[in-house]
């Protein structure tokens, strides 16, 4: 990847009296960046920036987003466009090549992902070790960690024909990986992937289907879930990208990386808000119990927060959730679902906290995971496969940011550092003496 940053004025730190002089730099969009690389030998003293909060990891040019206009750019194009005009493999195209593709380039790149769709018959095996009641979430964390020991031609990262294979090969077996961990906790049988369905309708039969009797996919359910993945393919430095950065980083292989950045998805402030904002609205079960809730979110002691509620970067109405409340429509809409009650607390909730000195002053606006519980559950998935679906559609923004960093120049080993704060030298004190 070539740098694209330019040169944009300096920034002077002075400490214990002494300056010193660090560039500043900008990218397309954005802040500037005071780079920091000669910090420590300069000055001496280490950054201090736990959770990253004013800290850029890397250069990126995938995905831009402004946390203050409530924008999110994929390629430089509005996220609502995509996820309104476009489908899933021609944007996971875009997020992995930086264009569109053309006619041809698309035909070629859906080929070659539906060609990849089965999985190694041996890997089955591997959900048999599992109980049939296991997380599914624990089930893609070791399924996908566990491709790296079935396709060992194509984990060397230094050749770019090895590292695109891969990258095929996990967004085509994602969705299969993903449908066999549900069809596993059901206890049906395992359906396979059809070449002549579209990505996301593949998954949909996957999952639904039985080989007992025809299984047609409803057309508006499919393209309500393939907006819903695009919305989720990529985030910038997210934790779990970051994640899959800092493992990539090291030159473990792609299959591994993407297992780990699967593994920091689950947790309920990233990935798993999903099932766990669904989890709160069945919870608060009725309208008129939202001020309790409301005043539990806001009770400082009371670690209770409202779930698909607030975001480290948007501090305005996350772009995504405008869509995600449209696709919620478009579902219970073709399914003649009158009146969900869990969308009617919902809608209030927001209403609520949209006008709550508490919210306002903190811009905690809905995010992504408000409305897409109720959503995905509509269209028929349990709760524990949410972020199970977030982890396929993000695979295509892991490998993405994976594949730039390989190609990076300015890329090294991620190694922060620490601020210690523990004992000082002291000599061992013998057991019979303590
Ligand atoms: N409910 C109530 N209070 C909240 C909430 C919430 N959902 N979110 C933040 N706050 C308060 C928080 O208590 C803190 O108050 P104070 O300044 O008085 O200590 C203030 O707002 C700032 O919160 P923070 O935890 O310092 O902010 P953060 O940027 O570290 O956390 C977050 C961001 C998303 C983890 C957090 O807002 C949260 O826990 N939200 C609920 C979980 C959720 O919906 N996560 C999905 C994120 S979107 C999908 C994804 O990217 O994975």
């Amino acid at each position: 990847m070539k740098s694209k940053m330019n040169p944009a004025g300096s920034m002077t730190v002075t400490i214990d009296g002494v300056s010193h002089k660090f560039p500043l730099y900008e990218g397309a969009e954005g802040p500037k960046v005071a780079d920091i690389r000669a910090f420590y030998q300069k000055t001496g003293a280490f950054t201090f920036d736990p959770g990253f909060t004013s800290t850029a990891s890397c250069e990126s040019q995938i995905t831009f987003i402004d946390g203050d206009e409530g924008v999110l750019l994929y390629r430089g194009y509005p996220i609502d466009e995509l996820a309104e005009d476009s489908n899933f493999l021609e944007v996971a195209y875009l997020l992995l090549h930086g264009e569109l593709p053309s006619r041809e380039q698309n035909v070629a790149f859906d080929a070659a992902i539906t060609r990849h769709t089965m999985v190694h018959e041996q890997l089955k095996n591997f959900y048999n070790g599992f109980r049939r009641d296991a997380h599914p979430m624990a089930i893609m964390v070791g399924v996908v960690g566990a491709l790296s020991a079935f396709y060992h031609d194509s984990t060397d990262i230094n050749d770019p024909k090895q590292r695109k294979i891969a990258s095929h090969r996990m967004i085509a077996k994602m969705p299969t990986i993903a449908a066999m961990a549900y069809k596993y906790s059901t206890g049906q049988p395992f359906v396979f992937p059809r070449n002549d369905k579209s990505y996301t309708e593949n998954f949909m039969r996957m999952c639904f289907a039985v080989p007992a009797e025809e299984y047609e996919v409803n057309p508006v359910l499919c393209a309500a879930l393939d907006k819903i993945f695009i919305l989720h393919m990529d985030h910038e430095q997210n934790a779990s990208t970051s994640t899959v950065r800092l493992a990539g980083s090291s030159g473990a292989n792609p299959f591994a990386c993407i297992a780990a950045g699967i593994a920091s998805l689950w947790g309920p402030a990233h990935g798993g808000a999903n099932e766990a904002a669904l989890t709160m609205l069945e919870e608060i079960g009725s309208v008129d119990r939202i001020p309790e809730y409301v005043a539990k979110a806001k009770d400082r002691n009371d670690p209770f927060r409202l779930m698909g509620f607030g975001h480290r970067v948007y501090k305005n109405y996350d772009p995504r959730a405008k869509v995600m409340r449209n696709a919620c429509y478009e579902v219970l809409d073709a399914l003649n679902i009158r009146d969900e009650p869990l969308l009617q607390v919902a809608l209030e909730l927001e209403r609520i906290a949209l006008e709550d000195e508490y919210f306002v002053q903190k811009k905690l606006y809905p995010n992504i995971d408000f409305y897409s519980g109720i959503t995905l559950r509509a269209l028929g998935f349990p709760t524990d496969m949410f972020t199970v679906l977030f982890a396929l559609a993000r695979t295509v923004g892991w490998i993405a940011q994976w594949s730039e960093m390989i190609v990076d120049p300015s890329q090294k080993i991620g190694r922060p550092r620490q601020v210690y704060t523990g004992s000082n030298s002291r000599n061992y004190v013998p057991l019979s003496t303590r």
